[in-house]
């Protein structure tokens, strides 16, 4: 039997050997958060310890994990330095909202995300996907990073609008960017958790930009209940007519609906972009990985027209895309804070405690995994993975808050990955040296510029 070469290991930060003091520590959490963590930080079950703004707690143990985010779910809100950041932007949007707001969107938004409307997605997802790889018909060098949120930007804004976007639709995407950049950012007063009348002079230059972009929202939104109106057999059955259908007493608000559309902007566009991008660096870095995964893409692509059924005809493709999850979790951090203190085994959990359960940390484990830090997506397939505890893996999350948007994103990625594979090959070159870092998402600092090359030339 052949021997393959050893794993590869991807970048990523050491972990520190002593604490940073205060100073260095709020500069660490400006500019990259996932430098911050120390060896206790990827052994320990969990570390209470008390830190810059208040107390603070790392859960690590999938026990411990699965008390806060599931069995006593009722007695965490949303941490205040994530509400802080994502609520100026996103509203009672989802992501954001808390309590009955929460309760009363979460059951109007879960008819939106059936199987048989996700399943209706994979068109528009191939569609754009074939359209989107034509530009490598040229070959040369890509920033595969930049290119995968636009493909992402493309899909979403297909099956949220069906390209019905009010305005011009170039500046939604430009806005779009400069929205998240400037506006999406921990500011150190929030970590501080200085007083809300202290300006976060991080946030405002996103003002404007923010006030622009919600109105092309609330002109598309107008648009489209005017034509549900005037032709309603004639709408298209994407994102938006789904949620202008739940709207109601019971349902969502005008205002929710467009919180809404920019949280799944905001929540599902880089996210599986950045996803991809690991995705396809890890493959090219360990070629033979990826050999397998192109026969097994070219297999079904011969025998199967139907994108729904390519999630679960591909499960080494799924497995290199569950991994580049474990590596690059594009959202490393799940915060929380409890209600009331509690005491869970021999941890005290006090006030107002910052509760991290950080799949950064968690996935990269070292009592949890096998070589955490090598990229090795036979841990995913079929027959290996009654061996990774649900509450060790949480790329999506868990509990009641639990991603709503992930097997639309697990069957755009797929389907991404098929077409694009299916078509070409990227490779590293000297340049590509990406390092994690955290804004919104888990980003390759440095961008993913990579060649590519038509794989059948004569195809
Ligand atoms: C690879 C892609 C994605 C990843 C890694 C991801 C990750 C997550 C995580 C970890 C949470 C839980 C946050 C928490 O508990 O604090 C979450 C929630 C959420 N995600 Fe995703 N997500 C992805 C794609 C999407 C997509 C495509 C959409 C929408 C179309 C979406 C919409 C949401 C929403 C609305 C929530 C809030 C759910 C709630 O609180 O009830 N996500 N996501």
């Amino acid at each position: 039997m052949d021997t393959l070469p050893a794993p590869f290991v991807p970048p990523a930060p050491t972990p520190r050997k002593t604490p940073p003091s205060t100073l260095e520590m709020i500069r660490i959490v400006y500019r990259n958060p996932l430098e911050l963590w120390g060896e206790p930080s990827y052994n320990e079950p969990y570390i209470s310890v008390s830190g810059i703004g208040g107390p603070l707690v790392i859960a690590n143990d999938p026990a411990l994990i699965r008390h806060v985010l599931v069995d006593n779910a009722k007695n965490y809100r949303m941490a205040t330095v994530r509400q802080k950041i994502l609520r100026p932007i996103l509203r009672d949007g989802l992501l954001t909202a808390e309590g009955d707001v929460w309760k009363r969107s979460r059951k109007a938004m879960a008819p939106v995300f059936t199987p048989r409307h996700i399943f209706g997605f994979a068109r528009p997802m191939l569609e754009r996907s074939l359209a989107f790889a034509e530009r490598y018909e040229t070959g040369g060098t890509v920033d595969v990073a930049t290119d995968m949120t636009m493909l992402t930007y493309d899909i979403l804004a297909e099956t949220l609008f069906s390209g019905e976007i009010a305005g011009e639709p170039g500046s939604f995407a430009s806005q779009i960017d400069r929205l998240f950049e400037t506006m999406g950012r921990v500011d150190p007063l929030d970590l501080l958790r200085a007083p809300d009348w202290l300006p976060r002079l991080t946030r405002l230059r996103g003002r404007k930009t923010m006030a622009y972009f919600r109105k092309i929202v609330a002109d598309t939104i107008t648009m489209r209940s005017e034509r549900m109106k005037s032709a309603p057999d004639e709408v298209p059955e994407d994102f938006l007519t789904l949620l202008l259908r739940a709207e109601g007493p019971s349902g969502l608000t005008r205002g929710e609906i467009e919180d809404n559309i920019i949280t799944f902007i905001g929540a599902g566009h880089e996210t599986t972009a950045r996803a991809l991008g690991w995705t396809i660096y890890c493959l090219a870095e360990a070629p033979w990985e990826r050999e397998p995964i192109e026969r097994e893409i070219d297999a079904v692509l011969a025998r199967e027209p139907d994108p729904v059924k390519w999630l679960d005809a591909m499960p080494l493709t799924r497995a290199a895309f569950e991994e580049a999850l474990r590596l690059y979790p594009p959202a490393p951090s799940i915060n929380r804070e409890p209600i009331v203190p509690e005491q869970w085994r021999d941890l005290y959990i006090p006030p107002k405690a910052a509760v991290l359960i950080m799949p950064w940390t968690i996935h990269r484990h070292r009592k949890l995994w096998d070589r955490p830090d090598a990229f090795m997506p036979s841990r995913f397939h079929p027959e290996n993975r009654d061996r990774i505890d649900r509450y060790q893996y949480l790329p999506f999350g868990a509990g009641p808050r639990v991603c709503i948007g992930a097997s639309f994103a697990m069957q755009e990625a797929i389907i991404a990955l098929a077409v694009l594979m299916s078509k070409y090959r990227f490779n590293t070159t000297p340049e590509t040296r990406p390092w994690p870092v955290q804004k919104l998402t888990t980003q390759p600092e440095g961008g993913l510029p990579m060649t590519v090359e038509r794989r059948n030339p004569a195809a």
